[in-house]
């Protein structure tokens, strides 16, 4: 079975600027629900300072739809304190394989992400053993700042969360620049320190690549993908980054290739549309306004 993870209400919203009241993202969030979306990252539990637009994580997480598995960012012990005071069994940790970009993302080097992420991981499993941690590796192969990115820095990064106890690993291709024949090199190098199941991709579609990269890791047998509902997204820490590889896209690439997803692409393609009209944004992904026009004729 395929594993999507619904980005959209973190990675999707986070770089926007127009404030989205809680109410709305937690009607999006139920959308998602209902569409059969079924591990949904809802928000980041980081400084407000930093990303407005998730500030109200403490009034999200209460209301959240009862149903799917919810995981949230953690960038340090304070993120984890707010995290953990509201129950929180599923948390993510972002550090990247360029140190000029966790500087500008986390103000820290990874190195130090490491460390801190380090004692996040031991703190959160002592107070909840059976939760779940994800680690990212963002720049998986390229840095908006430092340029490409050898494989085996994106490995070595992604050995040390694991290491230090998490779950899963996700692979990000930040600012959407890889091409098929990139992910299968990384893949392999991946396969070499952990099985298929330790990992996920995150393909941002900047330059139109991710459905591409999604059928190279499909064909290696990696069976988790991230995605974010009308394409939305973008890292306010990486200029240039694009939405997240649509939901939609990805759902009817999977469906269409044989492989069940549980979304009704029908109700998903109308589930970012309120959203997207808050944003002043018209939909991005091609299967969605595929799924639209269609609509619309009949
Ligand atoms: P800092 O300024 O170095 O933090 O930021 P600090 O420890 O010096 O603290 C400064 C102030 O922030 C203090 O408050 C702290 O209490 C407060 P003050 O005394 O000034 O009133 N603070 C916090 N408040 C709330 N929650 C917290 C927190 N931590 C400190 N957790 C920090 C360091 C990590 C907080 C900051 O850099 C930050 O929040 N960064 C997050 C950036 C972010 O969310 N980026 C986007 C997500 S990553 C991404 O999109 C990539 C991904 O999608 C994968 C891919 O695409 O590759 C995952
Ligand atoms: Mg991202």
């Amino acid at each position: 079975m395929i594993r999507i993870v619904e980005v959209g209400p973190r990675d999707g919203l986070q770089n926007e600027g127009t404030p989205i009241p809680t109410s709305e993202k937690l009607a999006f969030i139920e959308r998602l629900y209902r569409a059969g979306l079924r591990e949904i990252e809802a928000t980041s539990w980081v400084s407000p300072k930093w990303v407005p637009q998730l500030g109200d994580a403490e009034s999200l997480w209460p209301g959240l739809p009862e149903g799917p598995l919810y995981s949230a960012l953690v960038p340090n012990a304070k993120g984890l304190e707010r995290a953990l005071a509201l129950g929180v069994e599923r948390i993510a940790l972002f550090s990247a394989a360029s140190d000029a970009f966790t500087q500008r993302n986390i103000n820290m080097t990874v190195d130090q992400s490491l460390d801190a992420f380090g004692e996040v991981a031991r703190v959160f499993r002592e107070s909840t053993p059976l939760g779940w941690i994800r680690g990212y590796v963002s720049t998986a192969f390229e840095c908006p700042y430092a340029g490409r990115i050898e494989p085996a820095k994106t490995i070595w990064v992604a050995e040390r969360l694991l290491e230090l106890g998490v779950d899963e690993v996700s692979l990000g291709d930040t600012i959407g620049v890889a091409a098929p024949g990139e992910v299968r090199a990384l893949a392999k190098l991946a396969l070499v320190v952990a099985p298929l199941e330790k990992w996920a991709w995150h393909f941002h579609d900047t330059r139109g690549t991710a459905i591409a990269n999604v059928s190279a890791a499909l064909d290696l047998g990696f069976r988790a993908f991230d995605s974010s509902a009308g394409g939305l997204g973008g890292c306010p820490y990486a200029p240039g980054a694009g939405g997240n590889v649509a939901t939609e896209d990805l759902v009817y690439f999977l469906e269409r290739s044989g492989m069940p997803t549980g979304v009704d692409l029908e109700s998903l393609a109308q589930a970012s549309l309120p959203i997207l009209s808050l944003l002043g944004s018209a939909p991005r992904s091609k299967a969605q306004m595929a799924v639209l026009a269609t609509r619309s004729t009949q």
